[in-house]
């Protein structure tokens, strides 16, 4: 059986696998180019994760589908606790990438290394929440939740946000979405990919 919500987990998955993957390949076009990048993109990157995954994402999995899978589910206990240890070590992770960009940003090469290692560190850590939560806790769901969660939960994923899951964006980010669709490399934008290896 079908379930709005967690679509809307798999698809939010999707998209921030899909924009981390892209502010790589950014950085590794603008190294192997020698050049810097594209710094304006790279902001606007970054920030579709600091208010999309970080404020949307992880605050509908922790505020209603966690504790419905914890009451069902007690045994995974230890594992929405990694979890939700790991919501709070995201917010702190965006903060520290962002002044690591700035970083780069204004005092130029001798901070290109420490913002490619924290952006290599936060992309291995967010693919490991995300693998982490679609091999115990969407099964689980599947598995032990009850009609009655199900309505709750597929009603309060609907009002999903996302723009980059195929949702309108709102007036509000309507520039952030645009800069990153015209000038992000994919999978995400239509910018130029990289340049085929000689
Ligand atoms: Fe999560
Ligand atoms: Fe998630």
């Amino acid at each position: 059986m079908r379930h709005l919500c967690l679509e809307v987990v798999s698809e939010e998955h999707r998209a921030l696998s899909a924009m981390l993957q892209s502010i790589g390949l950014l950085l590794m076009q603008a190294r192997r180019e020698r050049r810097r990048p594209d710094f304006d993109v790279l902001r606007a990157m970054l920030l579709y994760i600091d208010e999309f995954p970080e404020r949307l994402h992880h605050p509908k999995e922790q505020a209603l589908l966690f504790p419905r899978v914890a009451a069902r589910c007690p045994e995974l206990a230890p594992v929405l606790e990694r979890l939700t240890r790991d919501h709070a070590d995201g917010e702190r992770a965006i903060r520290r990438l962002e002044h690591a960009m700035l970083a780069y940003e204004v005092l130029g090469e001798p901070r290109r290394a420490d913002f490619e290692r924290q952006l290599e560190a936060y992309t291995r850590f967010y693919l490991e929440h995300m693998a982490l939560e679609e091999a115990e806790i969407l099964p689980a769901a599947r598995r032990c939740l009850e009609p009655a969660d199900w309505q709750v939960l597929d009603t309060a994923f609907a009002a999903n946000l996302d723009p980059l899951t195929g949702h309108e964006a709102t007036q509000d980010y309507q520039p952030l979405f645009s800069k990153i669709l015209m000038t992000a490399p994919a999978p995400v934008g239509l910018g130029p990919g990289p340049a085929p290896a000689a």
